[in-house]
């Protein structure tokens, strides 16, 4: 054998699972068929929205709130082809830093398309049309994910996009119309409302990020709507059409109802799909599921024993961090350690202004399972830190058992709760009380103030600023 693991895929699950392979003393491969490594995370996911994220808050602010802060512009312009090329350097960075690590952990690389040969050989076909085989005692499987679509909502990539043309448009929308109102919607529809577009959602269920807990989406909608959202729920997309110019998004609501909206772009945003195309999966004796997903065992074992899957391409969220951890995890099993993940305790993150975390259970879900639970809130209005920034909106909502106080669930949307969730991992893997963390000392003032008095609150009661 060529190496101990060949990783196909060098997104962040491919690329955490090669450093923890070569930590262990594996000699370690991946494999990656674009010629700038990081997956989609860094390359046409997380990093560049966030880019984008973080340069349209400051035009946004800088037109609407420096002046109520005492800091006036003159003549302020916004320069679109300035906020690209910066998040361009940005995903250069990262991927230029992922190249670093491949090299400092001696991990061999190999641009090129990878395809099983047999369940320990891979072809490498790179981009010249050259081919070699490679082979390993054990194969991860890091392939990810595209954007999905469904027949009337065809992406062409030039009016009717996907994320991915969302990242580097040529100017900024007038009108943009979004399909989908999870994550990218959210996301990338923010970005373009607060650089000046028009931005309609239209969305098959009854709130944005439905998957969350409702209140969250609710809450989210608000601040949305400040920044001149409207919203489509209930709707079924019937036809999306490029008329050249311009686009035309029609629907039908559940009452039968129908709608037209024209737009110049439309963005849809409606999941994403498991990418094993061209593995040639048959070859190594695996195949996939009915969602098109990789299936694994607890050990993220697929059914040939000596070839693992993680991130996008299997089962559970698609986000960055659980394919990292699932990396870990891997290279671990390999090593023959007992390393655990506790799903539970994946946070998500929506990286909109005020931004939206949770982790644990939602409200819906304890009531579907019949837990007896308690919760407590406290909005971001009642803390000084929110009062002396102007960032009033949002709200922590702490679901304690309502028997031992033990914290099931947060959801958080405000200021920087991004940051914030990760108290709540802690306190929750640790499985502390409500209580635990109403007494303990939270620097004053912070906004983790508000996690604190919404466990106090879910603590009988007991927050001390409301
Ligand atoms: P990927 O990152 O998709 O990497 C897979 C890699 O495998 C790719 O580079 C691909 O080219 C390569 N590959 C595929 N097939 C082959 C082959 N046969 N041969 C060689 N190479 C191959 N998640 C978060 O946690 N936080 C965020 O803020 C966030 N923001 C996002 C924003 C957007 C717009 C999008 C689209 C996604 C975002 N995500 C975010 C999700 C996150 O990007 C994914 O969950 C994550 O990238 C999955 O990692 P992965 O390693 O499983 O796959
Ligand atoms: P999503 O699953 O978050 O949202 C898709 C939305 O589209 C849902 O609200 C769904 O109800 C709606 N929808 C589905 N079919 C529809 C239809 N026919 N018509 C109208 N609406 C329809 O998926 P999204 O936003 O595309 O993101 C894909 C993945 O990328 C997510 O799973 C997410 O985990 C990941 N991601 C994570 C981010 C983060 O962690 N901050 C940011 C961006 C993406």
């Amino acid at each position: 054998m060529d190496f101990d693991v060949i990783v196909i895929g060098s997104g962040p699950g491919g690329y955490i699972a090669a450093i923890r392979c070569a930590q262990l003393g594996m000699k370690t491969a991946i494999i990656e068929k674009y010629s700038a490594l990081g997956g989609t995370c860094l390359n046409v996911g997380c990093i560049p929205s966030k880019a984008l994220l973080d340069s349209s808050e400051h035009y946004y602010n800088a037109a609407h709130s420096f002046a109520q802060h005492g800091i006036a512009i003159k003549d302020m312009q916004l320069d679109f082809g300035q906020m690209i090329k910066r998040k361009e350097e940005v995903v250069g960075q990262m991927t230029k830093g992922v190249e670093f690590l491949m090299n400092k952990n001696k991990i061999t690389t190999y641009i090129g398309f990878g395809s099983f040969v047999d369940k320990n050989t891979v072809k490498v076909k790179s981009n010249d049309g050259q081919e070699q085989q490679i082979s390993a005692k054990n194969i991860i499987i890091a392939t990810g994910s595209k954007p999905s679509s469904f027949p009337s909502m065809p992406i062409d990539k030039k009016r009717v996009i996907s994320s991915t043309e969302a990242l580097k448009l040529p100017e900024v929308p007038k009108h943009l119309i979004v399909i989908g109102a999870g994550v990218i919607g959210a996301e990338l529809g923010s970005v373009y409302a607060r650089l000046g577009a028009k931005v309609s959602f239209v969305e098959f269920a009854a709130s944005m990020i439905p998957t969350m807990d409702s209140t969250m989406g609710k809450e989210l909608q608000k601040s949305m709507r400040k920044l001149g959202a409207d919203f489509y729920f209930s709707h079924k997309v019937t036809s999306v059409e490029n008329k050249g110019d311009s686009v035309v998004v029609r629907a039908e609501n559940n009452k039968g109802g129908l709608l037209e909206l024209e737009g110049d772009y439309c963005l849809v945003s409606v999941g994403r799909r498991p990418y094993t195309d061209g593995l040639e999966l048959e070859k190594a004796g695996l195949k996939t599921d009915e969602r098109g997903r990789i299936a694994v065992n607890d050990h993220l074992q697929t059914e040939v024993s000596n070839i693992y899957a993680i991130g996008d391409v299997i089962r559970g969220a698609m986000l960055a961090h659980k394919a990292e951890e699932e990396g870990v995890f891997v290279a671990e099993t390999i090593a023959g350690q007992h390393p655990h993940i506790n799903y539970l305790l994946i946070p998500g993150v929506v990286y909109t202004w005020p931004e939206v975390a949770a982790v644990g259970y939602t409200e819906e879900e304890l009531k579907t399972n019949g837990t007896p639970y308690k919760a407590g809130t406290f909005p971001f209005k009642a803390l000084g830190r929110a009062r002396a920034s102007m960032d009033t909106d949002g709200l922590v909502k702490v679901l304690a058992h309502a028997e031992t106080d033990e914290i099931l669930g947060v959801h958080m949307i405000g200021a920087r709760v991004a940051d914030m969730i990760a108290e709540a991992v802690v306190a929750m893997e640790f499985r502390a009380a409500a209580e635990d963390v109403g007494i303990m000392s939270h620097a004053h003032p912070t906004y983790t103030e508000a996690f604190k008095e919404a466990c106090l609150a879910a603590t009988g009661n007991r927050a001390l600023n409301i």
